[in-house]
Parts: C-alpha cells; structure tokens; sequence
C-alpha cells in the first residue's frame, strides 16, 4: 500500500508548529516554535502579538518541516490544519497558509479540531492504541473527559463548569510569583514541598456527574495566601505548589477512573498540556493499574501544542474521505464532535 504523507500545521494559540507524518502515525518531522519568551512579560497569551509572531513564523516554519523531513511540498497527500478552537487571529494564520498551500499545490485539505489533535498524539507513541478508550484532555482551555469511540467519534462524558485545568495552574503559578507558563513551574516547585500541608478543596457533584470545577480551588489558594501575607506569616511556596497540585490531580484521577468504570472501557488515555504533568502521569498510571486498565499518555513535547498531532488527526478523517474545502473558516469555539 502506498504511503501516505500528511503536512500538519497548528497556530490555535502561541506555538508555531508544522510536521510531515507518514501513515498517520510515523512522525518524520515536527516542528515546533514556541512564542513562551515573548508571552512571558505579560504573565499570559497576548491574542494580537501571537498572530503577528505566527505571520513572521509560519511559512519559515513550514519549509523546515518539509526540509527536515526530506520531501518536496508536492510530494504530500494532504494539508492537516486547526481550524478551532482556539484564538481566531492565531488559528487564521496556520489556516490560510495551509489554504493556500493546498490551492497552489492541488492537495487535499483537512480541518482538524484542536482537541482531536490533542487525543491523536497518544497514537504517534503508542502503537498498539486503538479506540474505544477513555481520554483526559486537560490542556489551558479544556478539561474533559472524552470517550473516543472510534478515530473521528467522541464523546463528552464530563467537563469543567469554570476553569481549565491548565488555567487553574497558570494562575496559581502567578499568585505564587513563579512565572508563565505555570504548568511545568508548579510541577517542578511541588517537588520541594508536602502535598499534604494544606488540604484545599476538591469539588465533587452530588449529580453524579463527571465534571470538574477549579475556580473553588483557586480562589481557597489566593485566600490562603492573601490570609497569611496579612497576618505578615510567612508559607513555603513548595507546599503550596504541592498541596494545589495534588488536589488537581486527585479530582482529575478520581473522575476518570470513575469514567472508565461506568463504560467497561478498559484504557485510559490522557492529553493536552496539563497530561506532561509528572503527578498526574504517576497516579493516573497507579490508579489505572489498581483498577486493572492500560494506560497511555504521549511523551511531553507531544503533550503540548504540536502539528504532528494535527497531521494524525488529519489522517484518520483524510482515509475516510473526509476533506474540507477552500472556504473553511477558523472556528474559535468549535465544539468537539461539530468537525
Ligand atoms: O495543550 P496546551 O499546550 O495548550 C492549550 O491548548 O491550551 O496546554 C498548555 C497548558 C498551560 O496551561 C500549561 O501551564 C500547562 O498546559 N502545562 C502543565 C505542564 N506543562 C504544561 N500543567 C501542569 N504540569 C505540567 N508539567
Ligand atoms: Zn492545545
């Protein structure tokens, strides 16, 4: 059977990212330029810079991918992209150049959800991963969990009702003066402290329901902080760190697993920025072991925003013939399942 190539692009928020994926899950080459360093004076995301950077970025972006992959840009199948969610100046750039490139080239082009994106990295690593499976996507704008039951069907099973996850640590890593992106910053700063120094709120349903709520958590965090900073008493900012940790993950967890239970699937997947966390990996991996499930997560460059993601997504809806046409336009709140 003949190969078939797919050239990824994302550019949903601040990553610039092009990958050359073979087969759909054979990554030759995956670019991946991030824009943390401009962001970072500004404690967050700025929407109007990151598109200025992804216009300066993406065409450059692209030839590397192409270049470090070996191949000519005539020599793909199809042209992979995010077309949503995500922030509608950013997303429009990835777009209209795969748009263009795909008009000027005369290849297929593939709108991809940015979350399906971030479910198919766990295919690029684990080889043997097939739907139906359970996935935690806990990223900066998602928490949820999704029951993948096959490439292109998804459904949700539960969701935040307030912040995201990776929100959540953003915000935290602020209060505590650690810096932007907080994610990786609170992981390693929990290193140093007790997660059982501060027992902070985990929010349960007595719907029954999967969801998650963290803006409980994160407003219990700035009191406790705001408190001792006015009694003038000093904290260790490794417990803090720790103790928000582990009530993030203990909920995120204890919910999945809940997920998995109810639909007799037997593995557990996660993605999206947050799953590159160490706690979440090792106690998920525990409690799916206790439990008796597999589990998967990609590696955690894959973790976060990438093309080759988008390119593995793009496959799976390109060999069921499914390609958009010329006047796809970026959807900045795409819902999962609407692609
Ligand atoms: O998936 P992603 O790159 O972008 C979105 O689609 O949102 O996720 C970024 C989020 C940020 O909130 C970042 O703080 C978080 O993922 N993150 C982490 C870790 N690495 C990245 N959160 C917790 N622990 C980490 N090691
Ligand atoms: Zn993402």
């Amino acid at each position: 059977m003949k190969d078939i190539i797919i050239l990824g692009i994302e550019t949903s928020c601040d990553e610039t990212s092009a990958a050359v994926v073979k087969n759909g899950r054979h990554v030759i080459s995956n670019i991946i330029s991030s824009q943390v360093d401009l962001h970072k004076k500004y404690g967050g995301v700025v929407p109007e810079i990151a598109s200025r950077k992804h216009v300066e970025l993406i065409l450059p972006v692209i030839n590397q991918a192409l270049e470090e992959a070996g191949i000519k840009a005539d020599q793909v199948d199809a042209i992979g992209v995010t077309y949503g969610p995500g922030l509608v100046g950013a997303l429009l750039v990835g777009l209209s150049a795969a748009k263009a490139l795909a008009f000027a080239l005369d290849k297929p082009l593939v709108g991809v959800h940015h979350i399906a994106g971030h479910i198919s990295a766990n295919y690029l690593e684990n080889k043997e991963l097939e739907p139906p499976y359970i996935c935690l996507v806990v990223s900066g704008g998602h928490s949820e969990i999704v029951h993948v039951k096959d490439y292109n069907t998804f459904e949700t099973l539960g969701q935040t009702r307030d912040d995201a996850a990776g929100e959540a640590f953003d915000k935290i890593a602020r209060a505590l003066g650690l810096g932007y992106p907080g994610g990786p910053l609170i992981d390693k700063t929990a290193r140093t402290g007790n997660s059982s120094a501060v027992n902070f709120p985990r929010v349960h349903f007595n719907d029954g329901s999967l969801d998650f709520s963290f803006s409980g958590l994160k407003t219990a965090v700035l009191n406790y902080l705001n408190t001792l900073e006015q009694k003038n008493e000093s904290f260790s900012i490794g417990d803090v760190a720790a103790s928000f940790q582990q009530a993030v993950v203990d909920i995120l967890v204890e919910n999945t697993i809940k997920a998995a239970k109810s639909t007799g699937i037997k593995n557990i997947a996660l993605a999206g920025g947050v799953a590159a966390n160490s706690l979440l990996r090792a106690q998920m991996k525990a409690a799916a072991t206790e439990n008796g499930f597999n589990m998967y997560y990609p590696s955690p460059v894959l973790c976060t925003d990438n093309a080759a993601m988008i390119a593995c997504a793009a496959y799976y809806e390109f060999i069921r013939g499914k390609t958009s046409d010329l006047t796809l336009n970026a959807i900045p709140g795409l819902k999962l399942g609407e692609n």
